[in-house]
């Protein structure tokens, strides 16, 4: 081994997650190369919509918020995490602040927002959460959020940029047969310009890879989300847990072109309601909550009223809402709206729910570290116990920002542990040739995706679930075939990593005999008194154990 002081810490991904920790790493002194299989800012974070959760009004409190954070979470949730990520939520909301990131104020339209003198911002309000405290930029806090650190980081010169890179694996010294604990020691990359895959050494790695949510047919999500750092951690002995809890959006417009186009949370928060076609309002039959119910009992209810009737959609209505309170606090909604032929201001919009948001991930500490040494966890990737069975609103940013931040803090002071540089072996591709036949890829991804549509949904049954698990184990086994045998390209890396992530989603949601939270089945639709009576974490075949 050699000197680690050329090598950097690589951070896989360029949302919210991966830009904070390589700014903060960045800005401490190290240097960080960043890897992103599209262009850098591609993501879910820049799709972001409703806001960022966090306590920054008087009339809000840091118990309240971790009481709606364990509410929504039905029993799962870790609570010395809740409280972790509530507690330290003003400062990571005023770091962003710090970065130049320009939130909403107060007095925008005829809402107050808050009535806090305290805070300038105003606060909107989503499902779940007992009072407005969602800091937000106009109805696009992500692309708002990302397009500043990105400036920053595209600028910053401890940082690299590799773009339209897509990892492939992690290198552990577990796989090289070295002596010790099994540790990060770097990781291969497809470079998608050349086709080559690069060997890339690093001291650490950082997962920031986003959800799994295209593992769906229906997803809000972009094309990104294909669980890659699930995937990666799982072959490289990590455990992952809460599989199971897949959260669907009640409310992507229902439009052939609009891609599953995400009508935010906050639209309900600011007074829209659901409708029938014939504009009955369906939500209070379900929960005394009505609209602002969290989003499982939303969007089953959703499920349940358009399979009862026989509807292709229900109805989102804000048109009681003055023209302009809604062009000012909605711009981008209403006007893509505009676009595809709908009026916001005057007619209810349809609206079906599709795959948000992967609660489960790779199982981390509250620094983000995973079960191999040197392999770091942070965002949508990861499982932190915040979200428990069900994640509340607007709460991912807000993970995001505060697991970068403590596990950037982790890896400065760990850096006298670090090893020195290893040999690492090249890509080995003796042993494949090009693909003949394009075709098993698209059809494999197209047959992954619509099984869990049909089988793994909102509402499960063990039969459906048996008949996915059983489709799955034999994509996986082609698929694996086809991986050993195939040059690789991103189509195939992303197909693998699908294939894996399903199978586990499966393997967790027949495990959970019992419904609780965003797992809902037919055959257990009571839930366990005990919480914690279904162990929700799978771990792989080359476990050595947790970290020190
Ligand atoms: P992402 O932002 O998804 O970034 C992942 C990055 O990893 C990308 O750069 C991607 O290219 C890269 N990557 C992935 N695999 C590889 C690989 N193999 N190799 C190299 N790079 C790779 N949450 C809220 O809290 N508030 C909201 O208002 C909100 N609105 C949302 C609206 C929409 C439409 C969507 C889809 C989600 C929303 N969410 C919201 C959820 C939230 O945006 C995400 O959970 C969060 O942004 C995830 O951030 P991340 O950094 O973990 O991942
Ligand atoms: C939304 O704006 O509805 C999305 C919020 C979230 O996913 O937390």
């Amino acid at each position: 081994m050699t000197s680690s002081k050329s090598t950097p810490v690589i951070v896989l991904g360029g949302g919210l997650a991966g830009l904070t920790v390589a700014l903060r790493l960045a800005d401490a002194g190290r240097e960080v190369l960043m890897l992103a299989k599209r262009q850098l800012s591609e993501g879910s974070s820049h799709y972001a919509q409703g806001g960022i959760a966090a306590v920054l009004d008087e009339d809000d409190s840091v118990e309240s918020h971790v009481e709606d954070t364990l509410r929504a979470g039905a029993g799962l949730c870790n609570e010395a995490s809740v409280r972790f990520v509530v507690e330290e939520s003003g400062s990571s909301i005023q770091w962003l602040i710090d970065q130049g990131v320009k939130f909403t104020l107060k007095g925008k339209g005829d809402c107050d927002g808050s009535k806090s003198e305290l805070s300038p911002y105003h606060l909107t309000r989503e499902g779940g959460h007992s009072v407005r405290r969602v800091i937000h930029a106009d109805d696009a806090t992500g692309r708002a959020v990302i397009q500043t650190l990105e400036a920053r980081a595209r600028s910053h010169e401890r940082i690299k940029i590799l773009e339209q890179h897509i990892a492939v694996d992690i290198i552990t010294s577990a796989k090289l047969n070295l002596p010790g604990t099994n540790r990060c020691l770097g990781l291969y990359a497809l470079n998608k310009a050349t086709s080559h895959v690069v060997t890339l050494p690093a001291t650490t790695v950082v997962l920031a890879t986003g959800g799994a949510s295209k593992v769906y047919l229906y997803t809000s999500n972009p094309d990104t989300s294909t669980g890659d750092g699930i995937a990666m951690a799982w072959r490289a002995g990590c455990r992952v847990s809460n599989m199971e809890f897949v959260q669907f959006h009640p409310t992507c417009l229902y439009h052939p072109q609009a891609k599953s186009f995400l009508l935010s949370e906050a639209l309900r928060g600011e007074g829209a309601l659901l409708r029938l076609p014939d504009g009955t309002r369906f939500m209070p039959d379900h929960d005394d909550r009505a609209e602002l119910a969290p989003r499982d009992i939303v969007a089953r209810a959703i499920d349940y009223e358009m399979k009862r009737g026989g509807f292709e959609s229900v109805y989102l209505d804000i048109s009681d809402k003055p023209a302009k309170f809604i062009y000012e606090h909605f711009p981008n909604i209403s006007q893509r709206c505009a676009d595809l032929g709908f009026d916001l201001t005057t007619k209810p919009v349809p609206v079906v729910p599709a795959a948000h948001y992967t609660c489960g991930g790779v199982l981390t500490d509250l620094e983000g570290r995973t079960d191999v040494e040197g392999l770091y966890a942070v965002g949508e990737v990861s499982t932190t116990g915040l979200h428990g069975a069900n994640r509340l609103a607007s709460n991912s940013l807000l993970e995001c920002l505060t697991f970068a931040i403590s596990s950037s803090a982790n890896i400065l002071a760990d850096q006298a542990s670090e090893p020195g540089e290893v040999d690492l072996p090249p890509w080995d591709e003796s042993q494949v040739s090009d693909a003949d036949e394009q075709i098993v890829v698209t059809h494999n991804w197209d047959e992954i995706r619509r099984t869990m549509w049909d089988y793994v949904g909102i509402v499960r049954t063990s039969k459906r679930l048996e008949r996915a698990s059983h489709r799955v184990r034999l994509l996986q086994s082609e698929i694996r075939d086809y991986y050993r045998n195939f040059r690789i390209d991103n189509n195939l890396i992303e197909l693998r990593n699908l294939v894996v992530v399903a199978d586990l989603i499966i393997r967790s949601a027949l495990d959970r005999k019992e419904s609780r939270g965003l797992h809902y089945t037919l055959d257990y639709p009571e839930t366990l008194p005990d919480a914690e009576a279904v162990d929700t974490v799978l771990v792989p075949d080359n476990y050595v154990g947790p970290q020190n």
